[in-house]
């Protein structure tokens, strides 16, 4: 139980009209808290009070946004428990997971405090023939406008920040429409930028049903619009954007190559971590490893004895790896996937089983390989594993995919490396690791329906500024 109902935040205040949302316990079922919902005509407020703020923004200095993200990092820090335990509960988030979701916010809106006074422009000699004889030019990146945000249920607090943070260090106004099954990350961080200075209308939060939430998209005065979260919907949102950029952080499906050089107990204790971390709710999620041949029997029987030892169950316990996933519905669905390749010869090494929300952490192997198990994001406790005797072919199955975030490869065979490196299609390879791996300063976005551009705050910021030219003539 959450001991407070929550308002949305419209330009920079609290307001809570209503407390028509009610979010619940993803572990217990109970309504944990309610949220306050915005309508179209709040939406439209946010919008309008978002382009009025826009010259302000523009016009702080970057050490005053500095302070704005600085005092966020302070106050992050502050209230670490609370912010973990709200994640707990309103994602269903395993509580060491939650505080490492915290540790992440703060470690992104550091970083962008960091890069906030770091927008530096450049010198061009733009003396290329006769014709431009004294000319000179400069550019400046300048914030794009008012951005539309929408950012999903499995990350409530990060990725939410990594939309909100570049924006303030780039002079943005925002307005972001969080996932409604878990808005409160989301709103605590606006009760946080709402203790600041940041000029009138800088920002909104705004949760809203789908349908009422065109506005993010389609209104002509957002100069951008962030999404992060399915491809069905990301793609679908593209196409009534209009002209402004997207920028889609979508799923994927990641492979991880395991080679015959691998330290067996290493990779097994990084996979199980990647398969299974926040119940595979993870677009980087480990879903399918695909194996040498020399290594695959012993491999495969330790990852199956670690994983079923990992401790199910309500995520406020300390000793719980896996929780609930966000909804039965969710559970059921992948339940299902994992019942077609059952019936289609697949083998269940261990799990399997689903009460409720709560799916087992799952391993299969014969899947066959156009099985939803293999080429549909599952975003839920499941791997696929199967055996490759030529690493070539290894880099080809990985790339036999619609989706290209991540890949993870272990090898130690620095020609292997770099093959990988120049073969893969995705956004990012991850060598030693799984695909799962992901710090906040990085870029991170992936290719195919995976998504469009990058973020990971400096990238982020490129996205959200211009760049002016500057000519000058000197006769
Ligand atoms: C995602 O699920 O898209 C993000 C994964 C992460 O930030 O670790």
């Amino acid at each position: 139980m959450l001991n407070k109902t929550f308002p949305f935040y419209l330009a920079n205040k609290p307001e809570s009209p209503n407390a028509d949302l009610e979010v619940t316990d993803k572990y217990t079922g109970e309504v944990a808290t309610r949220v306050a919902m915005a309508s179209a005509s709040d939406i439209d407020r946010g919008i309008s009070a978002a382009v009025e703020a826009a010259p302000a923004m523009a016009a702080m200095p970057p050490f005053e946004r500095q302070t704005v993200l600085d005092h966020c990092v302070a106050r992050f820090r502050e209230r670490f428990d609370e912010l973990a335990m709200a994640l707990c509960i309103e994602a269903g988030k395993p509580i060491k997971d939650s505080r490492g979701e915290v540790t992440r916010l703060i470690d992104t809106f550091r970083v962008a405090a960091e890069e906030s006074v770091r927008i530096d422009g450049e010198l061009l000699n733009l003396e290329i023939s006769p014709r431009a004889r004294g000319y000179r030019g400069m550019v400046k990146h300048v914030p794009i406008g008012p951005c539309s945000f929408i950012s999903p249920f499995n990350f409530p607090l990060n990725l939410a920040a990594h939309k909100v943070a570049p924006a303030l260090a780039a002079g943005c106004p925002f307005v972001l429409k969080p996932a409604s099954r878990t808005p409160i990350g989301a709103l605590m961080i606006g009760e946080v930028l709402a203790e600041t200075d940041l000029p009138a209308g800088a920002f909104s939060i705004l949760p809203c049903h789908r349908d009422g939430a065109d506005l993010f998209t389609t209104d002509e005065r957002l100069k951008l619009l962030s999404f992060t979260g399915s491809p069905e919907v990301g793609w679908a949102l593209k196409a009534k954007a209009g002209k402004k950029p997207v920028i889609l952080e979508l799923g994927g499906n990641a492979a991880c190559i395991v080679d015959a050089d691998t330290d067996i107990a290493d990779a097994v204790d990084r996979l199980v971590i990647g398969a299974f971390y926040q119940s595979g709710q993870s677009c980087i999620g480990v879903q399918r490893i695909l194996i040498h041949e020399s290594i695959y029997d012993e491999l495969r029987d330790r990852l199956v004895e670690k994983t079923k030892t990992l401790v199910a169950g309500d995520p406020k316990n300390e000793d719980t790896f896996i929780g609930p996933m966000i909804s039965e519905g969710e559970a059921e669905r992948l339940h299902d996937w994992i019942n077609e390749a059952k019936q289609a010869g697949a083998t269940v090494l261990c799990g399997g089983g689903r009460e409720g929300a709560m799916l087992e952490a799952t391993l299969l192997e014969d899947v066959p390989r156009d099985l939803k198990v293999c080429t549909e994001e599952a975003f839920g406790p499941v791997a696929v594993l199967s055996r490759f005797s030529d690493f070539g072919e290894a880099l080809k199955q990985t790339n036999d995919s619609k989706f290209g975030l991540q890949a993870g490869v272990f090898t130690r065979d620095w020609y292997k490396i770099q093959q990988a490196w120049d073969t893969l299609e995705v956004g990012g390879v991850v060598i030693g690791d799984v695909p799962s791996w992901r710090v906040d300063n990085m870029p991170y976005g992936g290719v195919k329906d995976s998504g469009l551009g990058r973020e990971g705050i400096r990238y982020a910021i490129h996205d959200m500024t211009e760049p002016r030219l500057l000519v000058i003539r000197t006769p």
